[in-house]
């Protein structure tokens, strides 16, 4: 098999990529804008000029249409919808999970999405809801393996279109986990978690996170990972950090329906706006108040475009931060626009240990931004060097305020500066250590700084040895105490 997916650059789990399709490659990370092909508010051809490199429609709806089921056969999809670019269908799973029953069954919908040429085909999954009883659950994500080793067994039919293997489980990290590693045997090309759609309606980014994770860790690092309906623009960098590629949302037109403007930074209401923050053109061209003035149908089709403009230009600043090696920092001013994000952030920064391990990027920056720095990929990574890292000669000296004086009395000196900690002044230029963090500390980063020097003076190599540690009063905190049972401690007078 050909490599459909081809990663171009990653930072922490996240990526930027190509995913290769029969109607071209969509650049990862991206949103596929929902089409109903019952009621089409932007055309599909008008999506590709705000920026959508594919869309993604439902075959379940086409199927159950007479009329339209017709002309996909006839036409096929991408004729029907007008549009030349990667089409993904998905199955009718979210009706079932919606209305409890639907008349299809998994190769019946799968054969018809192949049929009427979708590039991106879905099967038909159980979408099990959070909190669900733990054996309801299991039950569900064993007919949604069932299905896939169904589908398996018949992949060549499907020549070059992608099959999408979903990932259920409802809030169960053990289900999360088994679905994904029975999913990953069978070799699918593309990988889709599901059912979050309820927890985003109640802002409970933390479980998502949990989700996430735990389908995450055990589906192939080379394969690309869709998140079913995750829509609103606040939430994409961080999904984007943990390895989420591609999203689809119809989240742009039902906020519109309901005025509702959307914002990386939350929801306004079109009643209480009074400025529009973006320059896309709608919003160059029209006040809310004018916007307030219009056709209901016009008002929510204005508001429809901005939200896939907010939408796209969130994508492409999430790619940049990718390149740049950047994406943290970018996740950490997200994840302050709203507490219930920031949930999501605290509870992603408890997998740190598991995120640098998988954290190959290369990167050139990093910029405190709070509490959580403290817990990104690098600060860890730099723990885990210290535990190692000799003192090569001695005396040596660590302090947080180097000054010239002090130097000449010991063979070696180290910087302390929080969140790191201990490092050889000559490393102060290279990455990581050439770290940017204020100089006005807070007490996490300074007990993270004084607990890599506790790794670092504890370790086998160092125990023992002639070391003196220099502190100033910022760094005054219980672990002072400790480390006085250590080395020699003074504290010195300056700033
Ligand atoms: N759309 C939103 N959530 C889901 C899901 O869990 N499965 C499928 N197939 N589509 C979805
Ligand atoms: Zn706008």
């Amino acid at each position: 098999m050909d490599v459909k997916f081809e990663i171009i650059k990653k930072d922490v789990l996240g990526r930027v990529g190509h995913l290769k399709t029969k109607h071209g490659i969509i650049e990862t990370p991206m949103i596929l804008p929902v089409i109903n092909p019952n009621n089409i508010v932007i055309p599909p051809e008008d999506m590709k000029n705000i920026g959508a490199e594919a869309i993604i429609t439902n075959s379940y709806i086409i199927y159950s249409n007479q009329r339209l089921r017709d002309r996909a056969r006839e036409e096929g999809l991408h004729r029907m919808l007008n549009f030349d670019r990667p089409i993904m269908t998905d199955s009718g799973s979210f009706q079932l999970s919606v209305y409890g029953d639907i008349n299809v069954d998994n190769m019946e919908i799968l054969q018809f999405q192949n049929e009427i040429g979708s590039d991106i085909c879905v099967p038909l999954d159980i979408p099990t809801k959070p909190n669900e009883r733990y054996d309801e659950a299991e039950k569900d994500v064993t007919i949604t393996i069932n299905r896939l080793r169904e589908i398996s067994n018949i992949k060549h039919i499907f020549k070059d279109n992608i099959i999408v293997a979903p990932i259920q489980g409802s809030t169960y990290r053990d289900l999360r986990r088994k679905n994904a590693i029975e999913a990953s045997k069978l070799d699918f090309d593309l990988y889709a978690i599901g059912a979050i759609v309820p927890l985003l309606e109640e802002y409970r980014y933390d479980d998502i996170v949990d989700v996430v994770i735990a389908s995450k860790l055990n589906i192939p690092l080379n394969k690309p990972v869709h998140l079913f309906g995750a829509g609103h623009p606040m939430g994409f960098a961080i999904f984007v950090l943990m390895g989420c590629d591609l999203f689809d949302s119809a989240s742009y037109i039902l906020y519109a329906m309901d005025k509702r403007y959307l914002t990386v930074n939350g929801t306004y209401k079109l009643s209480n706006l009074r400025y529009f923050q973006c320059n896309c053109p709608v919003c160059s061209k029209y006040t809310p108040e004018e916007v307030r003035g219009l056709e209901n149908e016009d008002i929510v089709r204005l508001l429809a475009i901005h939200n896939l403009y907010e939408s796209f230009t969130e994508i492409k600043r999430i790619k940049q931060s990718i390149m740049d090696g950047r994406l943290w920092e970018l996740v950490q001013i997200r994840c302050a626009s709203h507490p219930k994000l920031l949930n999501g952030l605290r509870r992603l920064v408890k997998y740190s240990n598991n995120l640098e391990r998988y954290d190959v990027s290369s990167k050139s920056a990093f910029f405190y931004g709070g509490a959580e720095s403290n817990r990104r990929t690098e600060v860890i990574r730099y723990r885990k060097k210290l535990r190692n890292m000799p003192i090569k000669m001695t005396p040596a000296l660590i302090t947080t305020i180097p000054s010239i004086e002090d130097i000449k009395d010991y063979k070696s000196v180290y910087y302390l500066k929080p969140p790191f900690g201990p490092y050889p002044l000559e490393l102060s230029e290279t990455y990581p250590l050439n770290f940017e963090s204020p100089e006005i500390l807070d007490k996490e980063m300074v007990r993270t700084a004084l607990l890599n020097l506790i790794v670092f003076l504890n370790n086998d190599k160092n125990k023992g040895k002639d070391v003196t540690f220099e502190y100033d009063k910022r760094y005054r905190d219980p672990l002072i105490k400790k480390i006085k049972k250590m080395v020699d401690v003074r504290l010195i007078n300056e700033i």
